[in-house]
């Protein structure tokens, strides 16, 4: 059912395929609750108010569900998940909102305007905003530091990057945001008075850019930021074990490690055939309900069984894991079935991989 590795990705027949045909380890997406995470988030955030994230999915499939829910512009960390999106018929506004100084990857970037899209770039330095200048970009935002040890320049640094961007020719649309650090806080109440601290910074860095975007937020802020005007959330759509944990969301678990159990051990442990290579590991433990996960390696998860970790399994039954961190799991996959019940009703290629 599922070609080798080495083969490029085709969508395949999925008629008649059960979820137990499925080859092992691979990714499997419940339909019902994929809909329910994002026609949830649309009715919270409709249309533009929502530029969702696709590094979280890498999918074009799933961006295009997306979009017929209303969101027309998109957010992408890589050129890469730019070019997928345009050459799709997507690229109707798309932010990378993230730097990137090489030049023949932002010259690519540029070009996707000759063919119908609205590329904007986030810049957070004068050498950000001269390679993007140079490259042929038109439009950017100024990318600012909002308390996370990443990418954005301090909010006092930012009007006067806007101004030297407008004067080598380049559109300023205003500014963008990453409130990271609320992404750790899993209480409301603690979590508000962060997003809130960062969007201050922001708020001061707008004062000073000018421009109609301030765009910013995410899964576990999108409810809780009103300054931004448009929300970059991405985990929403298949969501991880991590944000499930954030009580106050609406969204559920629709993605999983769909393994075979290899090896049984009398001892009271079972093996399964996911592991470090076919999952984002960077979060913690995947999950498995019922079970207690207890290590996992390159091609191994080793689980518990007995007592209140339930029977002993057979070798070759089934095993759903569920992932801790959606991103970088997604980025080892090449494809997602996507299944109804036992049912698998389709194939969508996870083709924004790469940079
Ligand atoms: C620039 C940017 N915006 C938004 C997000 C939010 O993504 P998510 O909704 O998946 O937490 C991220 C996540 O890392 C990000 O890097």
């Amino acid at each position: 059912l599922c070609a080798p590795w080495s083969q490029p990705v085709r969508i395949r027949q999925t008629a008649g395929v059960r979820v137990h045909d499925l080859r092992t380890p691979c990714l499997i997406v419940d339909a019902a609750t994929l809909d329910h995470n994002l026609t949830a988030m649309a009715a919270a955030l409709p249309g533009r108010r929502l530029r969702p994230h696709v590094k979280a999915h890498k999918c074009t499939a799933l961006a295009r569900r997306q979009a017929a829910l209303g969101h027309r512009g998109f957010t992408c960390a890589t050129v890469r998940e730019m070019e997928g999106l345009a050459a799709a018929g997507l690229g109707d506004d798309l932010l990378l909102a993230n730097e990137v100084v090489d030049p023949e990857r932002l010259a690519t970037a540029a070009a996707l305007e000759a063919r119908g899209a609205r590329v904007t770039v986030a810049v957070d330095s004068d050498a950000t905003i001269e390679a993007a200048a140079a490259a042929g970009i038109r439009e950017v935002l100024i990318d600012v530091d909002v308390g996370l040890p990443r990418c954005g320049c301090a909010p006092g640094e930012a009007g006067r990057l806007a101004d030297r961007a407008r004067k080598l020719g380049l559109e300023v649309r205003g500014v963008m945001g990453y409130e990271g650090l609320a992404t750790i806080v899993p209480d409301p109440d603690e979590r508000r008075p962060v997003v809130e601290e960062a969007m201050s910074r922001l708020a001061a860095a707008h004062e000073a850019v000018g421009g109609d975007v301030v765009s910013a937020g995410s899964t576990v802020t999108y409810a809780m930021n009103d300054t931004a005007t448009e929300v970059q959330a991405g985990s929403y759509a298949l969501m991880d074990t991590t944000f499930a944990a954030f009580e106050d969301l609406p969204f559920r678990l629709a993605l999983s490690l769909w393994t075979t159990v290899i090896s049984v051990n009398p001892k009271g442990y079972a093996v399964c055939d996911g592991g470090l290579k076919s999952l984002g590991m960077d979060h913690g433990n995947p999950t498995i309900e019922g079970r207690r996960v207890l290590v996992v390696s390159d091609e191994h998860i080793t689980f518990s069984w007995g007592g209140d970790h339930g029977p002993a399994p057979a070798v070759g039954d089934r095993v759903r894991v569920l992932p801790a961190h959606v991103d970088p799991t997604v980025a080892y996959h090449e494809r997602l079935w996507v299944v109804d019940g036992e049912e698998v009703v389709d194939c969508w290629p996870v083709d924004l991989r790469g940079w």
